[in-house]
């Protein structure tokens, strides 16, 4: 007689494959056979794809050396057919930061035409700031960000984008700023109070004349100030805004717009959150300015939010520059705060479109996969790379198309910490994956260090970015 399996132990078990991301428990031993297997037979650490061909692209930059060839790796992404978006994933101190830095500089020297924003939370691209004479922005005081700001999307996208509709998308990102709003404040917002808003958000464009048409586009965008007004109207002539005479429509409409009123009140002025009701006070693009740095060093209550809006802001702005725009956000779990996902979903897909590459740093895949973001935005990357990450899971490795030695490089990776001169990651051009080893030149060094606290003036006058 077979023993009876308690049903909650059966239920904890199922719960580990799942979590593993494991369909069966029959896919997660056949997994665990073939790991077996292959120790046994002492497979070697790397099982990388043979033969190596050598990556010398047109224009190009170093992106580390090979490790199996010793060959260095030359990549242009703004010349890359699927786009130039770029990946980067590993955990703490294995030389993200570092390694995206150094390759921002190679291109900085070689391209002059180039357009780089980083949003950086912990200061981290100060050096690179400063060597290249950019624009410093402390995006912490209290800064203008308009979350209603509606930029014109250029002819030439929207017909190479047949399913762009810039109006729909725009309302989109605005209502994915009040659900990221309502959980920074902690607000509970009902389905009703939410539709409402979503009404009053379109009564308030209509009023400065914005519409679907992206003709209307150009117009200055409404304010949170605009917005508040409309949703007041709500509640003092709720009978203006009902579809019928049901009073118990009329009902809901007042008390929905007040307590959304209640809800939104630190975004009027005087408020916590009073920097989002102006119009945004970030120039981007001006033409003056190769490099913007965007420090959000000294926020501390709503770095989430402003994150978020920060990347909204960049890749609408990105559309209506000439020429390659690189966006790069240190710190990417800032922006998996918030609930909605559309707004990053849809800036990855479309990025190529606008000569965008948007280089996303993270400090785990599984920051991805919990928010359903592993494939889209690793699919939209024709570059990917992979740190160090001990605790990387064989069914997440799976998802990424690795092989076991691969993955196993991945977990046993060298950081590029204390004494040694160089980092190791795995990266994935296109589809192909390679072990490769990040080295940094002396001026580089410098950048990567350079402290303005501390450091002597004129220490990186010489240096030629
Ligand atoms: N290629 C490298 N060569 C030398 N040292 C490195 C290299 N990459 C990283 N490091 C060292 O590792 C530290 C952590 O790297 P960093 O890029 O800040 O990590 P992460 O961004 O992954 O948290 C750096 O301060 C530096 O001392
Ligand atoms: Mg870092």
């Amino acid at each position: 007689m077979r023993p009876e399996i308690p049903s909650a132990l059966v239920e904890r078990v199922e719960h580990i494959y799942e979590s593993e991301g494991y369909a069966s428990r029959g896919e997660f031993i056949r997994d665990a056979i073939r790991r077996r297997v292959e120790e046994v037979e002492g497979e070697s650490n790397v099982d990388f794809a043979e033969p190596i061909v050598t990556l010398n692209e047109e224009g190009g930059v170093k992106y580390g050396t090979d490790i199996r060839s010793g060959n260095p790796i030359i990549l242009n992404r703004f010349n890359r057919p699927t786009g130039g978006n770029v990946l980067t994933s590993g955990h703490i101190g294995t030389g993200k930061t570092v390694t995206t830095q150094a390759v921002l500089m190679r291109e900085l020297r070689e391209r002059d035409d180039i357009h780089v924003v980083i949003i950086d939370p912990l200061q981290a691209f100060t050096g690179l700031a400063y060597a290249s004479g950019g624009q410093r922005v402390s995006v912490g005081g209290g800064i203008g960000i308009n979350p209603l700001e509606i930029t014109p999307v250029p002819k030439k996208m929207v017909e190479e984008v047949p399913s762009l509709d810039p109006y729909t998308t725009n309302i989109k990102d605005v209502m994915g700023f009040f659900e990221a709003y309502f959980v920074s404040t902690e607000r509970e917002v009902s389905s009703d109070d939410f539709a409402l808003l979503e009404r009053a958000v379109h009564e308030t464009y209509t009023n400065h004349g914005i519409t679907r048409d992206p003709h209307t586009h150009h117009l200055e965008s409404p304010t949170m100030p605009d917005l508040l007004d409309v949703i007041s109207q709500m509640a003092q002539y709720p009978t203006q805004y009902a579809h019928s005479d049901s009073e118990t429509e009329i009902e809901t409409i007042e008390r929905s717009a007040a307590e959304l009123l209640i809800s939104l009140n630190s975004l009027s002025e005087g408020g916590e959150y009073e920097h989002f009701g102006r119009q945004t006070e970030i120039s981007l693009f001006d033409g003056e300015h190769q490099l913007t740095h965007l420090d959000l060093h000294s926020n501390v209550s709503d770095t989430s939010l402003i994150y978020r809006q920060l990347f909204s802001l960049v890749v609408d702005r990105a559309k209506q520059v000439e020429g390659e725009v690189v966006l790069v956000m240190d710190e990417g779990r800032y922006l998996f705060n918030t609930p909605s996902t559309d707004t990053i979903e849809t800036g990855f897909r479309h990025s190529r479109h606008y000569d965008l590459s948007i280089n996303l740093i993270v400090q785990s895949l599984t920051d991805l996969e919990n928010k359903e973001l592993l494939e889209p935005v690793s699919n939209s990357c024709s570059i990917v790379q992979l740190h160090r990450e001990p605790d990387l899971s064989a069914a997440t490795a799976k998802k990424m198309g690795l092989s076991t030695g691969e993955a196993d490089f991945v977990r046993n990776a060298e950081p590029g910490v204390s004494d040694s001169d160089f980092s190791e990651h795995l990266l994935r051009v296109d589809s192909e994956w390679r072990p490769v080893q990040f080295e940094l030149d002396n001026d580089e060094q410098l950048v990567i260090d350079f402290d303005p606290r501390n450091s002597v003036s004129g220490l990186m006058d010489n240096i030629d970015i």
